[in-house]
């Protein structure tokens, strides 16, 4: 035990440097997983089948042998944020070769999302929001508070995300790849145990749909459900349908194909209070009434929904703030849903927490 050899002043001054420190540097968590990411540690390791020692994972990813000690250390970190284990210890210590005989990494569960064959892989969304692209914004928030741009991504870009990703293709495949790989893992849930919601239904359309990930797998569970992909020219542009599957391009603030149900996924969160109501009030008039069944699906984030631990809490407050430096959205409370839901002239809702930190929310006419 360090026993403690300044006052009691002095011991909280370090304390806040340590925590000051600790905030400058959090990004260098992020940027560490993305390193191993793009150097495809988490499949070497995976693929290996047994502990992978670091001279083997060296090898497998052909990097210069004067790096070796240096992925030790890049290993560490990703020990110490939980995304591999190390199975026996050999202390890092200044000098020593670094050869890492004796030490062998594991996945750590949440590693296997991070796997590029898994189904349910974060990994292109992990690379798209730190990609140079979306971290830019970042360094002109505090411009953009004295400024009349609506977004920092607009003082970075000079130009609307959307508009950005309509002339950029590649941020235009590489975000719609991250929607995508999100787009399966929550419909893993909602097919398991929210598939009711779909029942029923002759029509729906999916609003901002991207690229059809959701759309296809509804099509596939509901072979009589007539299923449409809305979204902006650029991203449809090209894409084939199926039998009860079609793509149409369009602008949601103009208007919205007609369907009994439409599907909102990670839609409202990028807009206003006073867009979404825009929104949300034509797809009111592209669906039918209640009583024959019209509505509207919601996939989005509701905060302060009851999850308490400061991992999902600081997450939600992540995304609120991303919401804010990319787009003009927000991540909202069932208040803030609630109201622009009435603003809409929607008449009622219904709210099933099965998503993790997202809920599904059915809104009626
Ligand atoms: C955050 S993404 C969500 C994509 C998809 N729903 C998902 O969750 O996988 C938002 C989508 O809205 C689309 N979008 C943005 N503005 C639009 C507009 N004015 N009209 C139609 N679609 C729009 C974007 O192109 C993008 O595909």
């Amino acid at each position: 035990m360090v026993v403690p050899i300044v006052g009691e002043h002095e011991s909280e001054i370090l304390h806040a440097q340590t925590h000051i420190w600790n905030h400058i540097f959090s990004f260098i968590n992020s940027m560490s997983l993305k390193s191993a990411i793009q150097l495809n540690i988490p499949d070497i390791i995976h693929k290996h089948g047994k502990p992978m020692t670091l001279n083997e994972l060296a090898n497998a990813l052909s990097i210069n042998k004067s790096k070796i000690t240096h992925l030790r250390r890049l290993m560490r970190i990703l020990i110490h944020s939980g995304f591999f284990l190390k199975f026996a210890m050999i202390p890092l210590e200044e000098g020593s070769s670094g050869s890492g005989e004796g030490e062998g990494y594991v996945l750590a569960p949440p590693a296997r999302l991070l796997l590029k064959d898994e189904p349910l892989t974060v990994t292109p969304f992990l690379l798209a929001m730190l990609d140079p692209i979306l971290v830019k914004p970042w360094h002109h928030v505090n411009e953009w508070f004295s400024s009349d741009e609506p977004t920092p991504f607009e003082v970075a870009h000079g130009r609307t995300f959307w508009d950005y990703a309509g002339h950029e293709q590649r941020l235009n495949h590489f975000f719609n790849d991250a929607m995508a790989s999100d787009a399966k893992l929550v419909m893993s849930v909602v097919m398991k145990y929210s598939k009711d919601v779909f029942e029923g239904l002759n029509s729906i359309v999916d609003v901002g749909g991207g690229t059809g990930t959701v759309a296809k797998t509804i099509a596939k569970k509901f072979p009589n459900l007539q299923c449409t992909v809305f979204d902006l020219p650029h991203v449809v542009e090209g894409l084939e349908g199926s039998d009860n599957l079609s793509y149409v391009g369009g602008d949601f603030f103009v208007s919205v194909p007609p369907a009994d149900a439409l599907l909102l996924k990670w839609i409202l969160h990028d807009w206003s209070d006073e867009e979404s109501v825009k929104i949300l009030k034509k797809c009111k008039e592209a669906i039918p009434s209640k009583e024959k069944g019209g509505k509207v699906i919601i996939i989005d984030m509701m905060v302060d929904n009851k999850i308490g631990d400061d991992e999902s809490i600081e997450t939600q407050i992540f995304f609120d703030m991303l919401m804010m430096v990319l787009v003009t959205g927000r991540e909202r409370s069932e208040r803030g849903w609630a109201k622009i839901f009435f603003e809409a002239g929607f008449s009622d809702y219904k709210v099933t927490p099965i998503l993790g930190l997202r809920s599904l929310i059915e809104v009626y006419p």
